[in-house]
């Protein structure tokens, strides 16, 4: 399996400390936040990593991470997005990368406390589909929602007004190949992204997406209240912990 970092994006909902870099280089605690997403997938024992970036700071990706040796990586792959086209949309750029290989995709500002071994072991016995994980949250207005019938996820809404569950669907997802097909099939949403919920949307019609429910703490900081939260985590509580 491969690993894909999701990095781009204007972090507008971080203006203006996004005025001049990227959202994913600013500091969570005591690292950069994309050093996160990556340790989170070396720890799932996925080595081989795209990062996909844009903008204007996309170079300082390359100055940050080099080859990956923070990482105990021998190489990084790097991919530059054209436009703001969504999660979706990048995740497009990563099929060259991925050569018919399943891929496990982190959102850039997602962190974890604990780590996805088990979640990612599970899809390789799965073999084909999709995998989400989920966390119950307490502002599910802010996110993709899962709604659970028998087992199974029927439905998920992105950044529903009344959300039926408290189930978030977080920024780590598990997908095979066809995940690439299914990209080229999706419309804009309203706010003018391909949505990585209609992905798992078209998994679920497909009947083929399974889920777990996250263990340890979750969070993404992509605004001002996450991002001080993050940190705060991860000082009081470490992330990507092993021993958990
Ligand atoms: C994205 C996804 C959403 C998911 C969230 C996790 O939201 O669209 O479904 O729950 O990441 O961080 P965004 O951060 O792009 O608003």
């Amino acid at each position: 399996m491969k690993g894909v970092v999701l990095a781009g994006g204007l972090g507008s909902r971080l203006y203006p400390l996004t005025k001049i870099t990227n959202k994913h280089l600013l500091p969570v605690f005591d690292k950069p936040m994309i050093y996160y997403p990556i340790q989170c997938l070396v720890n799932a024992g996925i080595d081989d990593i795209l990062i996909v970036t844009g903008g204007n700071s996309a170079g300082h990706f390359l100055q940050l991470l080099r080859n990956g040796s923070d990482f105990g990586l021998k190489r990084l792959n790097y991919a530059y997005q054209e436009g703001e086209g969504g999660i979706a949309d990048a995740l497009k750029l990563a099929e060259h990368f991925a050569e018919g290989d399943s891929i496990c995709v982190v959102l850039g500002d997602n962190i974890i406390e604990r780590n996805i071994k088990k979640a990612v072991a599970d899809f390789a016995r799965q073999g084909d589909g999709a995998k989400i994980l989920l966390k119950e949250v307490h502002d599910p207005q802010r996110f993709g929602v899962a709604t659970i019938e028998g087992g199974k996820v029927t439905k998920i809404v992105e950044k529903p007004k009344e959300p039926e569950t408290n189930l978030a669907v977080i920024g780590i997802y598990l997908y095979d190949p066809t995940v690439f097909e299914i990209c080229r099939t999706l419309k804009p949403s309203n706010r003018g992204e391909l949505e990585i919920t209609d992905v798992n949307n078209e998994y679920i019609r497909r009947g083929n997406l399974t889920y777990e429910v996250l263990q340890g703490w979750w969070t993404d900081a992509g605004t001002f209240e996450s991002l001080y939260r993050s940190a705060t985590l991860v000082r009081e509580n470490g992330a990507n912990r092993m021993d958990l």
